[in-house]
């Protein structure tokens, strides 16, 4: 299946959370919808609420909540990149410059916060307490994990473990969130909620994995994203992690010293990237990335075969092949 055909199939769903996003955030201070309007329509890919209306096909749902609980899903996403551009100071995003750099730091914060609290009005309008327990849920994990990467900001000894805890609360919770509101939509079985949920948090830890390859190897335009800047920033993500079990302590010392000295200049990242480039640091990324697809992918098995269910098939393949 072709990565177009989902995308037809689900053009009218994804319209109508379109529809749904633009009227969610109206506010009498001008400045909040003015931010919310730059980020909302600059390009995202939606993934959240495509696997939320994948995951609702598959479990049978067709009712209109999952159009609002998608937008919730963007919302969540949304606040959350205003807020990590922030802490990342992030210079562009989805190819425009990012909002805390026109707007500046205080904006995004403020704007994030809206959309946090918007989200969570939606979600307790929605009333479905399983629902509500999730997502709040899934919202604090994703604190904690952005704040576990912060402490260990620069610190060698993370180990392959303390980074993929990292990612999968920082990424995948809200990931398989997405997927498993489709089955809690359909009030399917404890075990196929179980399921989604498995099903997403693997296909969220590649997600990242992957996306911490592309800022070191993307091209800039289409990944929208400039690279090298986890690196500059002191992120020690999985291409680094497995140079650093590989090298020679001579070469391990040098890195050690270069995040000792606080922001990377150019020559640093250059060293840096060299020593990944010898150890095949991008490479092992990228298999691991595909060992969590293909144990993503047997989640899947307990459902027939359908579209719905191949859909989540070509964009578990998709994720490990994606360029932005
Ligand atoms: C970016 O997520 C943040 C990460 C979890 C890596 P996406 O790559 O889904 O961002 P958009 O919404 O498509 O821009
Ligand atoms: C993902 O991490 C951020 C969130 C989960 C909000 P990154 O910091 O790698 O995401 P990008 O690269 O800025 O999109
Ligand atoms: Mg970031
Ligand atoms: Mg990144």
């Amino acid at each position: 299946m072709e990565l177009q055909e989902i995308v037809s199939r689900y053009r009218d769903d994804l319209q109508r959370v379109e529809d749904n996003l633009d009227s969610y955030y109206r506010s009498y201070i001008k400045l909040i919808p003015e931010v919310t309007d730059y980020i909302i329509n600059s390009g995202g890919k939606r993934l959240r609420p495509l696997l939320l209306m994948i995951t609702s096909d598959l479990c049978g749902f067709t009712g209109d909540r999952r159009y609002t609980l998608a937008a919730v899903m963007e919302f969540l996403h949304t606040a959350s990149l205003l807020h990590d551009d922030v802490i990342d100071h992030a210079e562009t995003r989805r190819g425009k410059t990012a909002a805390n750099n026109i707007w500046g730091n205080s904006a995004s914060v403020l704007v994030g916060d809206f959309l946090y609290s918007q989200a969570f009005k939606l979600i307790v309008e929605d009333g479905d307490r399983d629902i509500q327990i999730l997502l709040t849920s899934a919202a604090i994990t994703m604190v904690e994990g952005e704040t576990a990467q912060l402490t260990r900001c620069g610190d060698i000894t993370i180990t392959e473990d303390d980074y993929l805890k990292i990612i999968e609360d920082k990424t995948a919770i809200l990931i398989s969130a997405s997927c498993a509101l489709g089955a809690l939509l359909a009030k399917s079985s404890e075990q196929s909620i179980d399921a989604l949920k498995r099903f997403g948090m693997k296909l969220g830890i590649a997600f990242q994995v992957t996306d911490d390859t592309l800022d070191y190897v993307a091209d800039e335009d289409e990944f929208g994203k400039a690279i090298g800047m986890d690196l500059k920033e002191g992120k020690i993500t999985l291409p680094l992690i497995r140079t650093l079990h590989q090298c020679a302590p001579d070469e391990k010392a040098l890195i050690h010293k270069t995040f000792q000295g606080g922001q990377l200049d150019g020559d640093s990242v250059r060293n840096i990237t060299a020593l990944i480039e010898k150890y095949d640091g991008i490479d092992y990324a990228l298999d691991r990335a595909k060992g969590f697809i293909e144990d993503a992918k047997t989640s899947l098995e307990s459902y027939t075969d359908s579209f719905p269910r191949q859909a989540l098939v070509t964009i578990s393949d998709y994720i490990v092949r994606r360029r932005l």
